[in-house]
């Protein structure tokens, strides 16, 4: 049976990671945008902080690890309970290789910790949390990549976990929008740009408010809005960086 128009303020939104950073910026814009705001964050004292600072009552705090696949479902049975439905997953929590290693040097500890956080995370946020987007009439995933998970020639590679990680998570937004065609549900992914926050450091040009403007906006897409696809600044990004003569075929050959 079809939903009926959702008003403003029955619109439900979870954003991992909200309790700082990007993540606490988009749940900020999502809260202004007349959302119900789900703040899953895995330490309970600074997730209180954080919807204490956005002083709103249509936050809701729900502590979750996205690597202990047990407190997603627990997330979700809740979420299930209490709304029956959601309209927006915000994938946004993540974090980043420690110092610079080569993949020699890299302790698979760490390369274990990055991938756990930043794909299969996601992968399982996705998996759970699917039947409920499924209730929404505008299900929207956004997935928070980074330029550095573009491949192809030219690339750097330093921080080599997370780049794996972030090119696979633009793999998964790639796959999950082609098993979704003909649904409702649009899912993309994003780069925010570099950021002020603890993982970008304060040599960051980008407020966090800036970069959880595309995020925002990829989660309020209008029905028949892309999917499948990587965006900065509102604009398509590729997920492969062309070398010169490919660059040249695309720019020439529509
Ligand atoms: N900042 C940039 O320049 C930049 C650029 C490109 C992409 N990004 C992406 O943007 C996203 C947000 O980054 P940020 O700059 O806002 O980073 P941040 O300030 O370091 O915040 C990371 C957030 O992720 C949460 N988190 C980490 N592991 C988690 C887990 N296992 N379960 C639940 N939450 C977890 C952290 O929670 P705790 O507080 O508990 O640690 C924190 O809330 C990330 O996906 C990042 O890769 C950032």
């Amino acid at each position: 049976m079809q939903r009926k128009k959702d008003k403003p303020g029955e619109r439900i939104a979870l954003v991992t990671g909200a309790n700082r950073g990007i993540g606490f910026a988009v749940a900020r814009g999502l809260l202004d945008n007349d959302f119900q705001v789900i703040l899953l964050c895995r330490n309970k004292r600074s997730g209180e902080a954080a919807s204490q600072k956005l002083g709103k009552k249509n936050s809701v705090l729900i502590v979750a690890d996205i690597r202990d696949e047990r407190s997603i479902i627990a997330a979700q049975r809740y979420i299930t309970k209490k709304f029956g439905k959601l309209d927006i997953l915000i994938n946004n929590a993540g974090e980043i290789d420690c110092g610079e290693a080569t993949i020699e040097q890299t302790p698979t500890s760490e390369f274990d910790r990055i991938l756990s956080i930043n794909l299969r995370g996601p992968f399982l946020m996705c998996k759970h949390f699917l039947p409920l987007l499924k209730k929404s009439n505008s299900g929207r995933i956004v997935n928070v990549s980074s330029e550095m998970g573009i491949i192809g020639p030219g690339i750097r590679g330093n921080k080599p976990a997370y780049r794996i990680s972030k090119a696979a998570l633009n793999a998964l937004t790639s796959v999950l929008a082609a098993q979704l065609k003909g649904t409702k549900i649009l899912v993309n992914a994003v780069c925010p740009g570099w950021c002020k926050t603890r993982m970008g450091g304060n040599g960051a040009h980008r407020s966090p408010k800036k970069g959880a403007e595309t995020i925002i906006y990829l989660a309020t897409l209008p029905k028949g809005g892309p999917s499948g696809k990587m965006f900065r600044d509102k604009k398509e990004l590729p997920y492969y960086r062309c070398n010169r003569i490919c660059w040249l075929i695309k720019k020439f050959i529509p």
